[in-house]
This record gives C-alpha cells, structure tokens and sequence, in this order.
C-alpha cells in the first residue's frame, strides 16, 4: 500500500492554509519575539540590539501595506510617551521627504526587508542626516545593512502573502522598543507576559462563522475604530479585501460621519473595534450608534469592559488584557474573520490575485 505524500501540505502541517497556519503560530511567535528580551525579576525590557541608541526626541516611521499599520500603532505609542511621533507612506515620504530634525530616529518597518518603497524612504531620510532603526524580520535583508541598528521581530518565515503573524509580531516588538526607552511600565510587560496565552484562548474560543458568513455576503464593509484600535481597524479591512476580493474600507471611527457615512445602508456591515472602557471608547459607541441607525448590521469586536452586547447584532469577546495590549487580541479576531470570509468565497487564500509577498519595485 502506498500513501501519497504531498509536500505542499506537509508545509501546511495540517491546516488547510499557509494563512491558517500562520495565524495559529502567532503564540509561538509571540514568544520568540520577546524572548531573552525581558528580565522578569527586575519588571526591564531589555534590548541589547539597541546599545547606544538613546531614548530619540523625534520619532518618524516608514512603511507599506500592513508595516504602515504597525507604524500607525508605534506612533500612537511613542506619542503617548510624549515623544512627537509621525508615521509615514513610504513610497510618500520618498516623494516629499519631510525635513529630519536633530536626534530624530527614523524607523523603517519592513518584514521583508527588501520593499523598494521603504528602502529608498530610508535613503532620503539618511541623506537628512537621520539615526535609523530598521524592525525587520529577515535576518541579513537588503534593509539590515542600510540602517544603524537592526531589532528583529522573529516570526519566522511566513509564506502567505497576506502577513498575519508578522504584523502581531512587529506590534509585540513596538511594545519592547517603547517600554526599553520609557521605563517599563509593570501593566504592559504583564499584558505582553500573558500575551501568547490570551491569544492562544482567542483561537480556540472565538467563533467568528456567523460573522464571516454575514461579510462574505456583502458587497462592501467598513472596519472601525479609534487611538490604537484605528490601525487595527486599517489592518482588518486590508486583510479582508486582500483576500476576499471585497471592498473592505478601515477608518478611525471618528471620520466616517465626515463623508463616508453616505454609503452606509442596511447593506454594508460595519465591524468596530472597541476595547477598554475610557472616553474613547465611548465615542465609538457614538458612532456605532450612528451606523446603526442606518439600519447597518454591526459586528462589535469587544473586550466586554463596555456594554455594547444589547445593542450591536453580533458582538465577538476578547480576553481582558492592558490597553496597549488588547488591540493585537482583536486583530486575530479579524485576521480570522477574514480568512473564513474568503474560504467561504472560494478565494486562493495564500496567493491573493495581483500581489506579492515583497514588492521590490517603486
Ligand atoms: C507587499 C505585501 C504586503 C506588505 C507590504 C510591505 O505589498 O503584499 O502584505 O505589507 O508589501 O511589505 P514589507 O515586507 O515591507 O513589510
């Protein structure tokens, strides 16, 4: 007797998809990145890559595609630490090259290493005279080489096109280069100590079946959300359309009164981010209710500390965690909700039509 053995799925271990893999190794990634990172005993990130960068005074951020969500997120960070942060398209910031103040870093997020955009980014913000920080995740890229210092994310080779654990990965090691430069705040080390569990139980808990099934259906879906939550809500619609072949738009939920909303109908599913229980949160609630009274279906991805539940049509609970923390809970929640959406349409989920993994041309 003889088994056939195909190679393609022995590389998928068993999940139907690179994608699904990816998304289920996402602990195991969690893990990596902080590995040896974080002294436990004295509550300190420690980050040897980085001896010899100071704490910067300005901040700027260079991506594409899902790194520039991650550059949205680590500004929000290093804003809230009080440092002036912007975060920047790179194939922009190459075009109209904003002026490189003095001890400004200049961080180039890439997993690749290798986006043509972002390298060349990183050249003209070099020739101002810019210390650089690549966060990269392929050891030896093209963007190692070119820049000061290098930290590494560590989430191993990820073979769908459509990064999922790379850009978990690239949020885990914002947090370690924040709480290296700000002091180690105790709440966030124990949110990033309990991560990979707590996404761990997002992945045997969380169904999102009906959620899938309802955005698979529509022509059109917006994603919501606002402060930390609003790159997530960026990511969750770029995912989905990636893969989905659906128009799928992110915005901070503050913004979509301000022109979109006149799209909004009973026909276009909304899915809000929204975790804690702050002002912000609050507001979202407010615009939730804005949607809703358009008749547009909503889909709450929640840790619950607000009462949203007796109001939304579907509402998808993530573990309590520290509020840095929990938008990378949600995140998974919408990497999955994509990747059913486009199983159920049929879509060649690892290899999306048009795309490529790393896009070495401007
Ligand atoms: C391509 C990929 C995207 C990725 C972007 C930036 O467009 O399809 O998934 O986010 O490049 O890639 P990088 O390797 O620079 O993070």
């Amino acid at each position: 007797e003889t088994v056939d053995w195909d190679t393609e799925d022995t590389g998928k271990g068993g999940y139907d998809h690179y994608m699904l893999k990816e998304i289920h190794e996402q602990p195991h990634a969690i893990r990596q990145c902080l590995s040896g990172r974080v002294d436990e005993l004295h509550g300190r990130v420690e980050l040897e890559e980085l001896d010899g960068l100071s704490t910067p005074k300005r901040v700027q951020f260079i991506a594409c595609g899902t790194s520039y969500h991650a550059g949205l997120y680590a500004a929000h960070l290093f804003r809230e630490m009080g440092v002036p942060a912007q975060t920047f398209i790179a194939s922009e910031y190459a075009t109209s090259p904003p002026p490189v103040g003095e001890d400004e870093l200049v961080v180039a997020i890439t997993q690749s290493g290798e986006t043509a955009d972002t390298l060349s980014a990183l050249r003209e913000a070099k020739a101002r005279g810019a210390e650089t920080l690549a966060l990269t995740n392929v050891v030896g890229s093209s963007v190692t080489r070119e820049c000061d210092h290098t930290m590494y994310i560590r989430a191993g080779p990820e073979i769908g096109v459509a990064a999922s654990k790379t850009f978990t990965s690239q949020l885990v090691a914002v947090n370690l280069l924040v709480e290296a430069m700000n002091g180690n705040d105790a709440g966030v080390l124990t949110g990033l100590r309990d991560l990979a569990g707590d996404l761990q139980s997002v992945l045997d808990r969380v169904n999102v079946r009906s959620a899938a099934a309802q955005l698979a259906a529509a022509d059109r879906c917006f994603f919501v959300g606002r402060g930390l939550n609003h790159p997530v809500a960026l990511e969750g619609a770029l995912k989905f359309k990636e893969i989905t072949y659906v128009h799928a738009e992110g915005f901070p939920a503050g913004e979509l009164k301000h022109g979109s909303l006149a799209l909004v109908t009973e026909d276009t599913p909304v899915v809000a981010v929204l975790t804690g229980d702050d002002e912000e949160t609050r507001k979202t609630i407010g615009n939730i209710k804005e949607v809703e009274s358009r008749d547009a279906p909503v889909i709450a991805v929640t840790d619950g500390r607000v009462e949203v539940a007796s109001f939304v049509d579907e509402c998808i609970q993530i573990p309590e965690t520290h509020p840095h923390v929990a938008p990378l809970l949600a995140n998974v929640v919408l990497q999955l909700i994509a990747y059913r959406s486009a199983n159920l349409l049929g879509r060649s989920i690892d290899k999306p039509r048009n795309l490529a993994k790393s896009v070495t041309v401007e």
